[in-house]
């Protein structure tokens, strides 16, 4: 893995001046935008799998090429791994590993927490564990809305389940995402972290480059 990747670059030195604006306007009105069809299919193959498993279940969102579904696979054998990417091509890129209690899906996740979440709340299945493994960081100030805590589906994100570990090199997008589940109603712990054996692709590079590793947990 090589180690020459650059730390975020952005034009904001705190949190973004409308977060709370933002938050607070999604938090009180509801997405509406129609779902993609290739996600509704996905999100009925993922409740299909799920529901023959009948085990806890872990969601991996944004898992990339799903290195990490693969490490949480092994790591909770009795677990079910739902992991979803939007990439096509990360997707599917090493599916022949792929494990008995892992699947991976290529879906829109502003469709996927919404179709889910609805699921949750009517009590049809319960997710143990939401993992976001370095999301996309979407560092210039007027991109906050790209970010998952300034989009509109943040409330079904966080109504999927109360058990959130996200994973980033970037400390502004952890206090951000803080500074949004607590006006939803979770608390959270922000620390810096020694990664071993990194779980993600993205994690071994900035791992190698010597950068700073921040992890979110709600608590
Ligand atoms: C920086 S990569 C991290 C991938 C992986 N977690 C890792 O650490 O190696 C961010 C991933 O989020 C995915 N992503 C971004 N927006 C998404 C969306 N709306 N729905 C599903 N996946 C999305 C991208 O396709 C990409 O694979």
């Amino acid at each position: 893995m090589s180690g020459n990747s650059r730390a975020i670059q952005s034009n904001q030195s705190g949190l973004h001046q409308d977060l709370d604006k933002i938050v607070k306007r999604h938090l009180n009105s509801t997405f509406l935008k129609p779902v993609s069809e290739h996600t509704q299919i996905a999100f009925e193959q993922v409740m299909e799998f799920t529901q023959s498993r009948d085990c806890p279940v872990i969601l991996d969102a944004c898992c990339g090429v799903g290195d990490s579904s693969r490490n949480l696979a092994e790591l909770y054998p009795d677990h079910t791994i739902i992991g979803v990417d939007k990439s096509d091509d990360r997707i599917t890129r090493q599916r022949t590993e792929t494990a008995d209690n892992i699947i991976l899906v290529r879906a829109d996740l502003n469709d996927f927490y919404r179709l889910l979440a609805a699921k949750v709340n009517a009590q049809q299945v319960k997710i143990e564990q939401h993992k976001i493994f370095y999301p996309n960081p979407w560092p210039k100030a007027t991109h906050i809305k790209r970010r998952w805590h300034g989009a509109p589906v943040f409330p079904d994100l966080v109504s999927v389940c109360n058990h959130i570990e996200l994973r980033s090199n970037w400390l502004i997008y952890l206090q951000e995402f803080q500074y949004a589940l607590k006006l939803a109603g979770l608390n959270s712990k922000i620390e810096s972290i020694q990664v071993k054996h990194p779980i993600t692709p993205f994690e071994a590079k900035y791992n190698a480059s010597g950068q700073t590793i921040y992890q979110l947990k709600t608590c």
